[in-house]
């Protein structure tokens, strides 16, 4: 295998490549789609995205299912538009999500709506359109719902989310099925919510959910967050309240570093289809709930070098995206690859910086001790930015959104145009 500035090809997400010593996504070098958008820049591989959720469905072949592209990791609109396209439903979490949803013109009932902390307005706009569950997280939620649907003479399809107690082995900030979390019902409250559910005349129990984190690398915490979610179905049922789907949630972990193998996402529905079978609910129909694994790794962020600052402790190279644009380093110490889209020559001297943002803070860091052999105006890519990136971004110190580009085979689309001061400023009023 070719290595160009120590970076073993094999490494690189699958649809980007080295050709010809330049960075590829698909056909389309990236060095011509940042002279063409300016930078930073977005690209994500669209055969990336399709070849992720080609996985899914292979795993869950032959099985009643729905996939629902959890749209927070990335709600870019081309992207929905494309994981619509091919089958998925959608992951909602606001009331602008939802409106997300129904512009790329997704099925309403092929729409799952969670979240703690749905507001009333947002709960009668899903009811009014025809959502197809609501994954409800609290007794008091439960309590509104009711009351929302009630009032305009409806039923809420609802799903109790319930949590699991089990440790996700992730980031605390992402961990999310611990009884320290705010998320879901607590095992022991499960049966008695529903129980009450099925007693509220403006709600309908369709299911039961449960999501334990993000960027989970191993098959173990999903097993036994299958355990907890299929004994509380046991004891719902015993109690004479039917569930119809069984939604596990997301979750599912990218490699960022290379070397993190998580488990691919056909190996683990495998795995926990032999589990549900053994457990004799294999008819059931299965819901999911993947974000970060259909487009993390679809996903690239290009950066120029704009200085060089060499110091005594510490080597810093500027470039232009900063923590607004790729604020998981900050967020949670993520690491995310750094590469060269144009790598120098194999022999040209190489030195270990911290790459760094222009935004005023310390904590506007994109990668720290990373060996790069690069001059000012080289161009970067910070890989695995598919997702949790372009979502996250924000205007900190009046910087424009990124522009965004979806490549297919050798064609790119400009699926974002990059954000103007004036398009910032717009909703401003002087005094
Ligand atoms: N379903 C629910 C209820 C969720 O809360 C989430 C993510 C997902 C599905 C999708 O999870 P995924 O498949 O993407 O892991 N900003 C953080 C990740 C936050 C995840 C929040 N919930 C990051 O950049 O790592």
């Amino acid at each position: 295998m070719t290595t160009t500035a120590g970076l073993p090809d094999s490494t690189l997400p699958p649809f980007f490549s080295y050709q010809d010593q330049a960075l590829h996504a698909e056909g389309v070098p990236l060095q011509r789609l940042a002279e063409e958008h300016g930078t930073p820049l977005f690209v994500y591989s669209r055969a990336a995205i399709l070849d992720a959720l080609a996985a899914y469905q292979r795993g869950l072949a032959g099985r009643e299912h729905l996939i629902c592209y959890a749209m927070k990791a990335n709600s870019s609109l081309a992207i929905l538009q494309t994981l619509v396209q091919a089958g998925c439903g959608l992951d909602i979490v606001s009331g602008g999500e939802l409106e997300r949803a129904l512009a790329v013109g997704v099925s309403p009932d092929k729409i799952i709506f969670s979240g703690v902390g749905k507001t009333r307005a947002e709960m009668r706009q899903a009811l009014q359109v025809g959502i197809g569950c609501f994954n409800v997280e609290s007794r008091a939620e439960l309590d509104v719902l009711d009351e929302v649907a009630r009032e305009m003479g409806l039923r809420a399809p609802v799903s109790v989310r319930v949590n699991p107690n089990v440790d996700a082995k992730t980031h605390p900030y992402i961990s999310t099925g611990l009884k320290g979390n705010k998320f879901g019902i607590a095992q022991e409250d499960v049966v008695e919510t529903y129980r009450h559910a099925a007693a509220c005349a403006g709600l309908r129990v369709v299911g039961i959910d449960c999501h334990i984190g993000s960027q989970i690398t191993q098959t173990g915490p999903y097993l036994d967050a299958m355990d907890r979610v299929l004994d509380a179905v046991e004891s719902i049922e015993a109690a004479g309240v039917k569930i119809e789907h069984i939604d596990f949630g997301g979750g599912l972990g990218i490699d960022y570093q290379g070397n993190d193998n998580p488990p691919a996402a056909d190996a683990l529905w495998q795995a926990l289809l032999q589990r549900l079978d053994a457990r004799g609910f294999g008819d059931r129909k299965i819901c999911i709930e993947p974000g970060r694994s259909l487009v993390g790794n679809a996903g690239a962020c290009l950066t120029e070098v704009l200085f060089l600052k060499p110091g005594e402790q510490k080597n810093f190279l500027i470039v232009d995206a900063a923590m607004n644009d790729l604020p998981r380093p900050a967020m949670y110490q993520a690491f995310h690859r750094i590469v060269p889209v144009q790598p120098r020559a194999a022999d040209a001297s190489s030195t270990v910086w911290d790459v760094v943002g222009p935004v005023c803070e310390s904590g506007d860091w994109i990668g720290r001790d990373r060996e790069l052999a690069v001059h000012s105006g080289d161009l970067l890519a910070v890989l695995s930015a598919g997702a949790y990136c372009m979502s996250m971004a924000s205007n900190y110190n009046t910087r424009g959104r990124a522009a965004e580009v979806l490549v297919d085979g050798t064609q790119a689309h400009l699926i974002r145009a990059r954000e103007s001061v004036a398009d910032q400023t717009r909703l401003e009023r002087l005094l």
